[in-house]
């Protein structure tokens, strides 16, 4: 956090220093690793990791299920059974509850806990409408302890000794539990009554534990990691900040293993690869853990598993046939180590199913095992089986909450900077882009908007009449945001701070008092979002009584809810921080930011009586973020690296169900060259959120003041973004009933296609339009790798691409002008080729359909629309509709039935005002409606193929109707 902008620091010392370092420090210096933890300086991964090494030395797993106590209601679609830690003689309750698509859940807890441990409980990261039990179809004992548990067509095999478990999808294993024998759960034990703290206080008093000199490598190993077993059990701390742990170890680790599968993603967030790179073992890439523990890190490392801000304890794995996804309902920090063997990719042969299995079967065939470690909680995980990602996609979004349906505008190109300064500025910036007829739609404010960073006040002199300035931009059909972060300025005077303070809602410290933090309004008090009570409080803030200056037209950014605390350990919370119930803040971390989002955005429906969809950006992200908005991927850099980094990690956001993610176009720390801001703009104008932020020490970077050919080439991106806007939108409306990203791994499109499974450098927006960035300086050409399955067309020139036919490789030059972007084959393409100033005067355009065909002379596609604002189309005021080419046919039919006469309906744009047939082996020549209606075509040749356009065929979106070519 050092060079932040520098904030007046009051008292103290400390914020003195911090005060000096801000100033002094360059924007261009990196992260400080040492500012944040490694494995080794975390008690409980040193732990685990320990424990994981020593069971590789040799020990078996301790676990075992009691004999006779399995049990199984199968119409409740439950198995139960009791589990015991026989070393330290504890006992455990395992439960797995079948759910549907193909979901289980299995929790193991402590039976008798000396008190109980935090849950995670359904409302705070689950979807309300989380899915049903279903019963199980058979069980079977084999008489040796391995029971077999059938729903639809997947099994759960249990085996009581050693206790291990496996999940398989048609007989083939997609998950198995404990094969490494890595399970260890820290159970809660009093301070006093264990030799173990005993032995690590007096260690620590007498310094170093005497080794003994004598033992083999190995006895030697094997004692050192013993001891590394309770390594700070009561208390720890990190660059001179001590968590006090009152309770002591509470840390659980399991190993999860995919069987057959190289590739795993998922785990957000990090700056790293889309497939994750190994952190154990021979091949591994890292050294360390990816580690989830949301965190407000400044000029973030590339190609790190370090964490960022936001965590998804989510992870899915592929292999041809078969894909498992897992998700840890947990949010307290976690560290995850990914081991990969190798060999190749597919399906395990059926005869796997026969082998007897336990401690590392699959340790020599090709699997991916990973070992996730969580500071506190219970083990509560959920399992998806499935046969492709979109099964996976499905069902987690089921389970955690299906993506929130943005409003149009929200989808379209937003201007922020830290900080537009002034009303003048507004006033100039927006009209700046109607001069240079660039389209945008949102006009962000960041904190130097406020009255002295007191959120929901205006700077009295700069802002003096923000309800007028909304309302100018409102007029133009465009919206502003504003920022509002969870850190309170300590001042009486400030309505919020009394508020909340007067009813208790802030986090407590250790001891009890209103935690005393520092962040932008210098010393704060921060919201505790946990208490459902003070989420309500915060949601009536944004009424408009009470939001003084806001209008309709306002939305909300939310940022520093890691929460970012700049005194506090990692620039964090400090763990033993009190929520309400006396619930620790080590319990809650990663889902803190989320509950916030969450507030703000009940806020924001509720000021509208629900009849608005809110629009909040987040930083901070966990499971479930995708039912309040989107979330951008921090202070990134204007760096090359940056932009490079951008594309998997959107991917893996995306994975993991935060469909609407995007990073900050040009960078936000440093100045981008023109051409590194260019390509930003050509990359992130198909990714889901778009916008452009900068540091407020960076030069200005409105599109316009590069000059030619940049500012041309900028604008050309940004008004491609506004053409592809009802696409795009259907994408969105597609994803909130699937929870399919829009930004899509390559995986995801192409699951039996083995060349696509660990590439993250280019991704698939939606299932038509292929992009590959360029990202680097001076880049000639780019390779892309597009699969054979289908036929590839330049999204510039519609001509066919040609790959090699061995690799799947072309080399797609790259002037200035041009990233790679192809349109896939059997794809259909709404469009809108009129550009406005902003989105939303293009909602009654008519449309351009894109019909691209594949090597059969198909191609089918779905348009999706409706008023772009409000919720409407849940009592059915939209239009789908879907389309499809064969036999040189475009059939058009609605898939719901719209009441074309209803005043909704009639206000959306519904004519075809054009249709491109990309592809054609014969031109066109004449186009029928129905038999009827004749219109020209137009024919031009585009490569070897010919694309067709047929203008005002005369239909429109919402009826049935079809058109034929001849
Ligand atoms: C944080 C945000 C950044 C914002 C700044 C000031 O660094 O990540 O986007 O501009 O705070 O609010």
């Amino acid at each position: 956090m050092v060079s932040r902008k520098p904030v007046i620091a009051r008292k103290g010392l400390f914020f003195a220093l911090l005060l000096v370092l801000a100033i002094f420090s360059q924007p261009g210096e990196m992260v400080k690793q040492e500012d944040f933890k490694q494995c080794a300086q975390s008690a409980f991964c040193v732990r685990q990791r320990a424990y994981a090494d020593l069971t590789d030395t040799g020990s078996t797993t301790p676990y075992e299920l009691v004999a006779g106590s399995l049990e199984v209601e199968s119409e409740q679609g439950i198995v139960t059974a009791s589990l015991i830690d026989t070393k330290r003689n504890i006992p455990f309750s395992f439960t797995v509850n079948v759910l549907e698509r193909n979901t289980a859940r299995v929790v193991i807890k402590e039976a008798r806990p000396l008190a109980p441990r935090y849950e995670l409980t359904g409302d705070l990261a689950l979807d309300e409408k989380y899915p049903k039990s279903v019963p199980i179809d058979n069980v079977k004992h084999d008489g040796k302890g391995v029971t077999t548990v059938k729903f639809g067509e997947n099994a759960l095999v249990v085996r009581s000794k050693p206790f291990s478990f496996e999940l398989r999808v048609g007989g083939v294993p997609a998950i198995s539990f404990n094969d490494k024998g890595y399970l260890y759960y820290e159970h809660w034990r009093q301070k006093e009554a264990t030799g173990e703290v005993l032995e690590n206080e007096a260690a620590e008093a007498e310094g170093a534990v005497p080794e003994p000199e004598s033992g083999s490598e190995k006895e030697k190993k094997i004692r050192e990691l013993e001891k590394a077993l309770k390594k700070d059990l009561w208390e720890e701390s990190f660059n001179g900040k001590v968590d006090s742990k009152p309770h002591g170890p509470a840390s659980i680790g399991f190993d999860l293993s995919f069987p057959g599968s190289k590739n795993v993603y998922g785990i957000p967030q990090h700056a790293s690869s889309f497939s994750l790179k190994s952190t154990r073992g021979p091949n591994k890439e890292y050294d360390e853990p990816y580690r989830m523990y949301n965190l407000d890190v400044f000029e973030y490392t590339m190609d790190s598993p370090m964490a960022l801000y936001g965590s998804i304890p989510f992870m899915m794995s592929h292999k041809k046939g078969a894909t498992a996804g897992v998700y840890w309902l947990n949010a307290a920090e976690m560290w995850v180590d990914v081991e990969t063997h190798g060999g190749h990719d597919g399906v395990l042969s059926k005869a796997a199913e026969y082998l007897p299995f336990g401690k590392g079967k699959f340790a020599n065939s090709t699997t991916t095992s990973t070992h996730w470690m969580s500071e506190s909680g219970v083990l509560d995980l959920f399992v998806f089986l499935g046969t492709k990602p979109t099964d996976i996609f499905d069902s987690f979004t089921a389970l955690t909450g299906r993506p929130t349906m943005p409003q149009h505008f929200a989808i379209a190109y937003h201007q922020c900077r830290w900080n537009y300064m002034d009303e003048q500025d507004v006033s100039d910036v927006d009209a700046s882009f109607d001069k240079y007829d660039i389209p945008y739609d949102v006009l962000w404010l960041d904190i130097e908007h406020t009255d002295g960073k007191r959120y929901f006040t205006w700077d009295k002199v700069k802002f003096a009449n923000p309800v007028a300035m909304q309302e100018n931009l409102a007029g133009k059909g465009r919206k502003m945001v504003t920022i509002i972060d969870p850190h309170i300025k300590r001042d009486d005077d400030y309505y919020i701070n009394k508020e909340f303070k007067d009813k208790g809602m802030f986090i407590k410290d250790k001891d009890g008092k209103d935690f005393d933090g520092w962040c932008w309004p210098g010393s704060s008090n921060w919201i505790d979002y946990t208490d459902e009570k003070a989420r309500a409080l915060w949601a009536s803030k944004f009424a408009y009584d009470q939001y003084k200056g806001s209008t309709p037209s306002l939305y909300t950014w939310n940022d520093m809810n890691e929460p970012s605390v700049f005194s506090g350990p990692e620039t964090t919370m400090p763990k033993d921080a009190l929520h309400v119930g006396g619930v620790e803040h080590r319990d809650v971390h990663n889902v803190y930011g989320t509950l916030f989002h969450r507030s703000t955005f009940q806020g924001h429906l509720d000021r509208n009586d629900g009849r608005d969809r809110p629009f909040i950006l987040s930083r901070a992200f966990f499971a479930g973020t995708q039912r309040y908005g989107a979330i951008w991927t921090g202070d990134n850099f204007a760096q090359w690296s940056h932009l490079e980094a951008s594309v998997p990690m959107l991917l893996t956001i995306g994975a993991s169900g935060v469909v609407f993610g995007g990073a900050d176009v040009g960078g936000f720390f440093g100045n981008p060259e023109p051409d590194l801001l260019l390509r930003w703009y050509q990359v992130a104008a198909f990714q889901p959120f778009f916008r452009a932020h900068a540091h407020i020490d960076t030069k200005r970077r409105e599109p316009w003041l590069f000059g030619e050919p940049y500012t041309g080439l900028i604008r050309s991106a940004i008004r491609e973004r506004y053409k592809i806007m009802p696409y795009l939108y259907t994408l969105f409306e597609q994803s909130t009933r699937s929870g399919i990203p829009i930004m899509r791994a390559m995986v995801s499109e192409f699951p039996e296609d083995e060349a696509s499974f660990s590439i993250g450098d280019q991704f698939m927006l939606g299932s038509g339009i292929l992009v590959k960035p360029v990202v680097s300086k001076d880049q000639q050409s780019v390779d892309v790798y597009l699969p054979a399955s289908t036929i590839w067309y330049d999204y510039v020139t519609l001509e066919k691409a040609s790959p090699s036919s061995s690799t799947g490789i072309i080399t797609v030059k790259t002037p200035l002008e041009k990233i790679p972007i192809f349109l896939r084959g059997g794809s259909i393409i709404p469009r809108r080729e009129r550009v406005r100033r902003s989105s939303s005067l293009m909602l009654r355009d008519p449309y351009t359909l894109w019909v691209v065909l594949d090597p059969e002379g198909k191609a089918s596609g779905h348009l999706y629309a409706d008023d772009g604002h409000s919720y409407d189309f849940c009592n059915g005021a939209y239009i789908l509709s879907e389309f499809t080419y064969a036999d040189g046919t475009l059939t058009a039919r609605a898939i719901n039935k719209p009441d074309l006469d209803s005043d909704a309906i009639k206000a959306l744009g519904s004519r075809i005002e054009r249709v491109v047939i990309v592809g054609l082996k014969v031109p066109a020549e004449r186009a029928l409606l129905d038999g009827k209606h004749e219109r020209m075509v137009e024919s031009k040749k585009t490569g070897p193929l010919y694309t067709s356009t047929v203008r005002d065929p005369a239909a429109y979106l919402g009826e049935s109707w079809e058109l034929k070519i001849v």
